[in-house]
């Protein structure tokens, strides 16, 4: 049986949670906004006495919208994922489809499919036109990429979005050990038909270090800058990989946007 924790233990906790909610409170109503810079981020998660606090907080406070998109096949795509714990909600959906709008990449290269790919083709091809796949999505679930391809077609948009299986295998990214998607150079070049200019990392899934070979796979096949999102970054997880990632040369990281389970936002840029 696990032993309760002691009353001091009880009462640090207590009020290294509460410090911390206000420090978040304060910092994104002082800012009068709703993203922090990666750095203030990362120094606020670790007042909470869970580095996973603020995850749970920032999914406390997110809002239900309705989907914004144009469409309505893409709009029920949105609402019946809805409850779906692995899919965005509705506010990051509507989050991505503005930034997509305003950056205008020229093709998409997305790291774990479902409700995103759909609305990204949708983007994509709003911008675009639907001759040619403009969105590259890679799962590791063939049963999951089956969905994915089942709410493109009910969307319509079947033509704008190219979906590939890949496994998930042990590889070393920048010195650590890591499970990750298995892509090599040959095939990531066969499967993009273009140069995707912005990358979308929710997957693979499984947690620890799982995410952090993404950028590094993608490094070489981007068109430069090359806008990235990660979805579900104020998780202790995630917050790791970001870190090792701010080390690499060639990444920036900017914003971490509150909106849905958190967008970190950076950029490949050599
Ligand atoms: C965070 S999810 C990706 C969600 C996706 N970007 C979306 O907007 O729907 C990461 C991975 O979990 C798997 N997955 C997604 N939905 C799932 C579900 N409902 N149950 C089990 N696995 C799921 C898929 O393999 C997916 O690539």
């Amino acid at each position: 049986m696990s032993k309760r924790p002691t009353l001091p233990a009880r009462v640090n906790t207590r009020l290294r949670n509460e410090i911390g909610r206000l420090l978040f409170a304060l910092a994104i109503g002082l800012a009068k906004t709703s993203s922090l810079s990666f750095s203030q981020m990362r120094l606020l998660a670790r007042i909470p006495s869970s580095y996973d606090a603020f995850s749970r907080w920032q999914l406390g406070r997110t809002k239900r919208v309705e989907p914004a998109m144009a469409v309505e096949g893409v709009r029920n795509v949105v609402l019946q994922a809805e409850a779906d714990r692995f899919a965005l909600g509705t506010e990051a959906p509507n989050f991505l489809d503005g930034r997509v709008r305003q950056l205008r990449p020229s093709a998409i290269l997305e790291f774990g499919g479902g409700v995103s790919t759909v609305v990204l083709a949708a983007c994509m091809s709003d911008i675009h036109g639907s001759d040619s796949p403009r969105v590259f999505s890679v799962d590791e679930s063939e049963g999951y990429l089956h969905e994915t391809r089942r709410m493109l077609d009910d969307a319509g948009l079947a033509g704008c979005a190219r979906l590939a299986h890949r496994e998930v295998r042990e590889q070393t990214f920048w010195g650590r050990r890591t499970p990750c998607y298995d892509l090599d150079d040959a095939f990531l070049r066969a499967f993009l038909e273009t140069v995707p200019e912005l990358l979308l990392v929710d997957g693979p899934s499984g947690g620890g270090m799982v995410r952090l070979g993404t950028l590094a796979l993608a490094l070489g096949h981007v068109g430069l800058p090359c806008t990235f999102f990660l979805d579900d970054a104020l998780r202790e997880d995630e917050i790791n990989v970001a870190s090792l990632w701010q080390e690499v040369p060639e990444v920036e990281l900017r914003t971490v946007h509150l909106v849905g389970h958190g967008l970190l936002e950076g950029r490949i840029v050599g």
